[in-house]
């Protein structure tokens, strides 16, 4: 059976889409196919006349997901506002209905489905649903992407607590989307292990290029075999790795 995985974020621009290509770039390398999600993503640009998914079409790629880019992302939004005021812009119904088959679809082919959120746990995907009722909807277990930045601790955990209330929180993966000179960027990897609320299972530097190469080398900054063993993989030394149930 497939497993699926719901990475949210402290905030929006967190690197919640980088995280997610570094683990599904670390997840092809053990052998693993790797489905990709983006239920609903906003601040789209028109392409040859049609809104072009960015987040999606990145996760596609880096992941070599074959399922069509609707079924990746079923909705999509050219305000750059949260999904459940892009849809009423547009006269758009968001329906969980429609985001489960098609995450049953992507969950049937892969043996992982990554699903990424828009902006933070508590973000609005319809006038009564927000991201977080999106992943219990699905049964998925919570990866937290957190910003190395000041302030990094409270909200990771205020992130933690609120995702443990409804499922299993895997892990936390530090971001450094932005380089400042700051002391907590130092001291914040080792503030979240003591305060973070659930282990953290990487912490990825600044990158200066975002090429398969790049991607490739900065996956083995995540702790996949703990992850795995999270998801409740038996994790082997072979390189096909089989889901426990
Ligand atoms: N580790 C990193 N190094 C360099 N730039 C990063 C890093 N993580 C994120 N970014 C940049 O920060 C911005 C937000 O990242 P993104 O992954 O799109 O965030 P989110 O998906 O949470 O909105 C993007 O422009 C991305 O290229
Ligand atoms: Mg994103």
């Amino acid at each position: 059976m497939s497993k699926g995985l719901f990475v949210t974020g402290t905030d929006t621009e967190v690197g919640k889409t980088i995280v997610t290509a570094l683990l599904a770039v670390a997840l092809v390398e053990r052998g693993l196919r790797v489905g990709v999600m983006k239920p609903a993503e906003s601040g789209c640009l028109l392409e040859n006349g049609r809104l072009a998914p960015q987040d999606a079409q990145f996760l596609k790629h880096v992941s070599g997901c074959a399922a069509p880019l609707e079924v990746i992302n079923p909705y999509t939004f050219a305000p750059p506002l949260t999904p459940a005021l892009a849809a009423e812009h547009a006269g758009v119904t968001i329906s969980l209905g429609h985001i489960r088959t098609c995450y049953e679809q992507l969950a049937e082919n892969h043996d992982v489905v990554l699903v990424e959120g828009a902006g933070g746990l508590l973000a609005p995907l319809t006038a009564t649903h927000s991201m977080r009722d999106l992943a219990t909807m699905l049964q998925i277990p919570v990866l937290v992407v957190a910003a190395n930045v000041l302030g990094v601790i409270n909200h990771t955990a205020l992130t933690v607590t609120v995702a443990q209330q409804v499922t299993s929180v895997v892990g936390v993966v530090l971001n450094t989307p932005q380089t400042r000179d700051d002391l907590a960027i130092e001291t914040n990897a080792e503030s979240l292990r003591r305060w973070g609320g659930a282990p953290l299972l990487g912490n990825i530097p600044h990158l200066t290029t975002f090429e398969p190469s790049a991607l490739k080398t900065h996956s083995t900054s995540i702790d996949i075999t703990m992850l795995l063993e999270s998801l409740e993989f038996d994790v082997g030394l072979s390189p096909s790795i089989q889901p426990r149930s």
